[in-house]
């Protein structure tokens, strides 16, 4: 997969594609990640990117040229698909996650200042992705986690792929709690079922676990699930226990 992300700071994204998963998967070869700066397409001399709103109002809007010629300089099979980051966007969800790291090319526009000539949108924009209702200073930092959650998912990423697809949202629910040693700390001892190296007794406990904290912090999400009868059971007992 090959991502370019056109960005007015682009220094705020490169240091993070410098470690951890996301520079192993590089160093593999799964994933490239070519970040610009949009400034290098502005074509007057003061490489400006940035005009007045028609109409008044405050705030500075990224002007078409630059955005226009770098996308077609990028794109150069179109078969990319040109993401614009932006609060107005699809919210970004784990299977958006899953579907997007399925592309071949994408081409990251991150925003800054008001917003960007609608042009840009109607014209050469096909995704439209918001990483949660919060205004940030820029798209820069959106695109980062846009990356970081596709290159994560990525074939070869994690050292067991499996992993990924058993961690929070990949099965509709929150992650299971988890522990380590020791097996008690300060007196708090770790839950007897994990110690038993009874698999399927842990699988049920992770899973129960998994349902209550659901339950607990993001009800919404079980409103779309049919849960079996043992489910239901597990969230009935929760319900008479607060
Ligand atoms: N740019 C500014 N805020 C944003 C958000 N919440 N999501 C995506 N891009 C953004």
């Amino acid at each position: 997969m090959k991502v370019d992300v056109l960005a007015l700071f682009p220094e705020i994204i490169a240091p993070a594609l410098q470690t951890g998963i996301l520079k192993r998967i590089q160093d593999a070869g799964g994933l490239i990640v070519n970040v610009y700066n949009l400034r290098d397409w502005a074509t007057d001399k003061h490489k400006s990117v940035d005009d007045y709103p028609y109409g008044g109002g405050a705030g500075m809007i990224l002007k078409p040229e630059p955005l226009f010629s770098a996308v077609s300089s990028l794109n150069t099979s179109s078969d990319a698909n040109v993401v614009f980051l932006t609060p107005q966007g699809t919210p970004l969800t784990q299977p958006l996650v899953e579907a997007m790291s399925l592309e071949a090319h994408l081409i990251l526009i991150c925003g800054r200042y008001k917003g960007i000539d609608e042009r840009v949108r109607q014209q050469i924009v096909t995704t439209e992705i918001s990483i949660g209702d919060y205004v940030l200073s820029g798209g820069e930092i959106a695109a980062l986690v846009l990356i970081d959650a596709i290159g994560r998912v990525l074939p070869g990423a994690l050292g067991d792929f499996e992993s990924a697809h058993e961690d929070s949202f990949s099965q509709d629910l929150l992650d299971h709690p988890h522990y380590t040693r020791p097996a008690e700390y300060e007196g708090i001892e770790v839950p007897e079922v994990l110690l038993s190296g009874h698999h399927e007794n842990i699988k049920k406990w992770r899973h129960g676990e998994a349902l209550k904290r659901t339950a607990q912090h993001r009800p919404d999400l079980l409103q779309n699930l049919e849960l079996s009868d043992d489910e239901l059971d597990i969230l009935k007992t929760l319900k008479n226990s607060s």
